[in-house]
């Protein structure tokens, strides 16, 4: 099996908080491979900033990696020191963060932060620093750069700013890009150009990147792969054909309804009813039982697997389990075993000779089941 270039296992992270334990990510699995882009998607507080900084270990102080591993060209990076995450930063992986009024220092010029990421990671020295960060404002589209590095952030507009973090970020040539929001901050023209842009340059420098959204609509067109977080778990992943056009999870279902298409303008906008779960207190079974209106018994008890549904196409919902019935009956006439059947479909058949369904669950996984 080839070795890929970012492999999440499992990965868990929590948060200490007065009022107990916050668990923001609880078991997503992912792999990432050289010039791919990966959308994560998903509405406020479903864990895809924690999953972003859980890579990078730059989570708050009360936050920690409780579980799983995160595999950066085969090696378990939750092992390491530091100071090899110091070296990891930038040089390997850099984060675009949402508002860049907050990552770009008030107090020095565009010029001084480019040079200083460039001389931190790479060997240049700092004439061949400060002629880079002309190099990298040149590339992301800043005009006039030779007067930009002059100038403090307060300076420039916000997409103006938001190249500048673009520019900070692939200083260093990083083998991953995380985009976590870039362009919710700006308004839509601007947004356009940056997403623009960002394709550009994946194309050109080859590197692979994670792009963390909550609108789905924007980030489409440019993700190899989509994934669709909820309450800290991966609901369902897939081409952004499949997760468009062939949603096999309740709460991408929803999520499609609740946003704006050029192809149904008349249709009303459906937002999700109820509440997003409160992470101090995981429920039992799928983490959208409560929203959801097709919930079944077994969705309150029991973490849904996650099954395939098409051919990159994985999604962890119970329907899905439902509907193997006839996949069930031709494995059973293939003359596998009743017990492979069970455990692949969730469907045996009862002394009667009756199908009933009755999912093997692996309780010692919680039955995440995003093993890939
Ligand atoms: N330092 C912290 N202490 C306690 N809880 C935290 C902390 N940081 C994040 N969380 C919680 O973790 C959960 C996941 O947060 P996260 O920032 O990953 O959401 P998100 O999907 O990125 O949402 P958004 O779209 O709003 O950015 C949230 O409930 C959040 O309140
Ligand atoms: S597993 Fe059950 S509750 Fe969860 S989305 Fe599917 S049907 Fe709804
Ligand atoms: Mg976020």
């Amino acid at each position: 099996m080839s070795e890929h270039l970012l492999s999440v296992k499992d990965l868990r992270t929590s948060f200490v908080t007065d009022n107990g334990e916050v668990h923001a990510v609880n078991g997503v699995s992912f792999n990432l491979d050289r010039g791919k882009v990966l959308g994560i998607v998903g509405e406020s507080g479903s864990g895809k900033s924690v999953t972003a900084y859980s890579i990078m270990q730059i989570l708050a102080d009360n936050g920690r990696i409780a579980g799983g591993s995160v595999e950066y060209k085969g090696q378990d990076i939750t092992k390491w020191s530091a100071r090899q995450m110091a070296g990891f930063r930038g040089k390997c992986c850099s984060i675009i963060f949402q508002d860049p009024m907050t990552s770009l220092n008030p107090v020095f010029t565009i010029g001084n932060q480019l040079e200083e990421a460039i001389l931190l990671h790479t060997n240049k020295n700092k004439a061949q620093a400060k002629e880079r960060a002309i190099e990298m404002l040149t590339l992301v589209g800043v005009n006039e750069p030779a007067k930009r590095v002059k100038q403090y952030p307060y300076e420039l507009s916000g997409g103006m700013r938001q190249r500048v973090m673009i520019a900070m970020a692939l200083a260093c040539e990083p083998d991953i890009l995380i985009a976590d929001e870039p362009t919710t901050a700006l308004d839509v023209t601007i947004q356009a150009q940056i997403l623009e842009l960002m394709k550009e340059l994946q194309q050109k420098l080859g590197m692979a990147i994670i792009m963390v959204t909550h609108d789905l609509g924007v980030i489409a067109t440019m993700c190899d792969e989509i994934m669709v977080m909820y309450g800290g778990r991966v609901c369902e992943r897939g081409t952004a054909d499949d997760i468009f056009y062939n949603p096999r999870h309740e709460y991408t279902k929803g999520l499609l309804r609740s946003i704006p298409s050029t192809e149904r303008m008349k249709e009303r906008l459906v937002p999700i009813a109820g509440n997003p779960i409160n992470l101090l207190n995981m429920p039992a079974g799928c983490a959208f039982c409560a929203r959801c209106d097709r919930a079944l018994k077994v969705c309150l008890d029991y973490v849904p697997m996650e099954r395939q549904v098409g051919e990159d196409h994985r999604a962890a919902c119970w329907l899905n389990d439902l509907a193997l019935k006839d996949e069930a009956e031709k494995m059973i006439a293939a003359g596998q075993s009743a017990e492979a059947v069970q455990a692949a479909t969730g469907w045996v058949k009862d002394e009667n000779g009756q199908w009933v369904f009755d999912p093997v669950i692996n309780e010692q996984e919680g039955g995440s089941g995003n093993e890939q």
